[in-house]
């Protein structure tokens, strides 16, 4: 079955059945996939907005929760809430965090208002039919003056990072894809929404479209991952 990119029918049911069909690989597909590199990209994420105990953060997208096993081992006394709309990648996450979950989908999410200090986004708002829908329930459901911090595969820009980018979607994502995934088709998906999705500096505008300033970017690995960090107006 093919699972429909951005802007395709039924997008969003068939994208979630896909990661309930993956969660059981799904943590070592993404050691494997990054060389472990992906955790790196997590704690630099997490040092950059620097939560501190008592503070409330949302991680969106949470998949099996690896952020939000982080920051807790960083502040032990943040309140944190992961939110996806994957029962089963949650049912990993709980498992191994033992952390509150719940399922809600990232387009409409079921938060108070500035409930949050701090949201995190890792690698899910490509996934997003309209990622800035998410952004503007991600701006309502922080306070102002609270930090987001957005890890994902942005879609190359450089000729040089679409080469780098390229050259291991094709060769190196498949081959992983194949032997570690009981679904291959997720690793075509998994190509096809990077090279469908928005660069970093078009993510940012949209962030400052929505209600975030102080928006950053980062290059963390050229053509591959990027890091946006913003702060809620
Ligand atoms: C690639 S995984 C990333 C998981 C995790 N954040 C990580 O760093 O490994 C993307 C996650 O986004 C979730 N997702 C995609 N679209 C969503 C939506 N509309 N609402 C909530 N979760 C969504 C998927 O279920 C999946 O768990």
């Amino acid at each position: 079955m093919n699972v429909p990119l951005p802007g395709e029918a039924h997008r969003a049911k068939a994208v979630r059945a896909m990661f309930d069909r993956v969660a059981p690989s799904y943590d070592l597909l993404n050691r494997v996939m990054t060389f472990r590199i992906d955790q790196v990209w997590r704690r630099r994420l997490l040092s950059d907005l620097a939560p501190r105990d008592g503070e409330a953060l949302l991680d969106l997208c949470a998949g099996t929760m690896d952020v939000a096993a982080l920051a807790r081992r960083r502040a032990p006394g943040l309140r944190i809430v992961a939110a996806d709309f994957s029962m089963e990648m949650l049912r990993r996450g709980v498992e191994k965090t033992a952390l509150p979950a719940s399922q809600a989908d990232a387009m409409a999410l079921p938060f108070l208002d500035a409930r949050f200090d701090l949201a995190t986004v890792t690698f899910g708002m490509r996934n997003l039919d309209a990622y800035e829908v998410g952004l503007a329930e991600l701006a309502r459901v922080l306070r102002p003056g609270g930090r987001l911090g957005v890890l994902e595969f942005f879609r190359p820009e450089s000729s040089g990072s679409r080469f780098v980018h390229g050259a291991y979607n094709r060769l190196a994502l498949p081959v992983f894809g194949r032997i570690l995934s009981p679904d291959p088709e997720a690793y075509r998906y998994l190509v096809a929404s990077m090279e469908r999705f928005a660069s970093r500096p078009e993510f940012e505008a949209a962030a400052r479209r929505t209600g975030f300033r102080d928006v950053r970017g980062t290059t963390l690995f050229p053509g591959v991952c990027g890091l946006v960090t913003a702060v809620k107006a």
